[in-house]
């Protein structure tokens, strides 16, 4: 079975999700119950909670975690969260909220990061950062489940196709894989 190297340290830019496999990464009204239920690599945790320096979401899906630490608390760097109105956010411990262009946000995110990584963990920061050209690496841990109906990885009604190429010896090849119903 083909599968990524492991994540390294290299003072990248991931935009990094679990993802159903047609591109949810929440289900409607933000819901998350739907990522149980299935294996991932050995190790696979571990790896980004030390090749990553720093996080930077988005005001809802920061809200929606109600102050959970990433990787089940495992990680405990700086995160940064983007938004509109930072008076109204709950202050929390290693959270500071930006209300700043999405690209000075990533640069406040990335000095912080040093020689790690930054993750961006938001649909729509990472759409911001890909169109400015931004973004190292798409980096996706496809579930084996359809939602049908949520918060798509890239919501760009209207927009053009953005060509990506694959990490590994074949930048242009497509990946095959085949499911059944459970
Ligand atoms: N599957 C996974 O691995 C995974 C990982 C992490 C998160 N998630 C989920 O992803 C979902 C993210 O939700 P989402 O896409 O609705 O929202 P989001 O991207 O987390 O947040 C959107 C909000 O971020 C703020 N924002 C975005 N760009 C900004 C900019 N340039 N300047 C200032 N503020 C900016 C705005 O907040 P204001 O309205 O405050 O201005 C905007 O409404 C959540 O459900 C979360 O649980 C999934």
């Amino acid at each position: 079975m083909t599968d990524t190297q492991p994540q390294v340290a290299a003072g990248k830019v991931l935009w990094h999700f679990t993802m159903s496999l047609d591109g949810f990464v929440a289900g409607p009204d933000h819901a998350m119950d739907w990522m149980t239920g299935f294996t991932v690599r050995d190790g696979l945790i571990d790896e980004y909670v030390t090749t990553t320096g720093a996080i930077l979401g988005g005001r809802s899906g920061w809200d929606t975690i109600n102050g959970a630490r990433p990787y089940g608390g495992l990680w405990d760097g700086p995160i940064f969260v983007l938004t509109h109105h930072p008076e109204d956010a709950t202050p929390a411990e290693g959270v500071t909220f930006l209300s700043c262009d999405v690209a000075e946000a990533l640069e406040i995110a990335k000095k912080a990061a040093g020689e790690k990584n930054v993750e961006v963990f938001s649909p729509t920061v990472g759409r911001q950062l890909l169109e400015r050209g931004l973004i190292d690496e798409i980096d996706l841990h496809v579930a084996p489940v359809l939602l049908g109906d949520g918060i798509r990885l890239f919501d760009n009604p209207g927009g053009v196709p953005v060509r990506l190429n694959r990490v590994g010896d074949d930048p242009v090849r497509a990946l095959n894989v085949r499911y059944r119903p459970a």
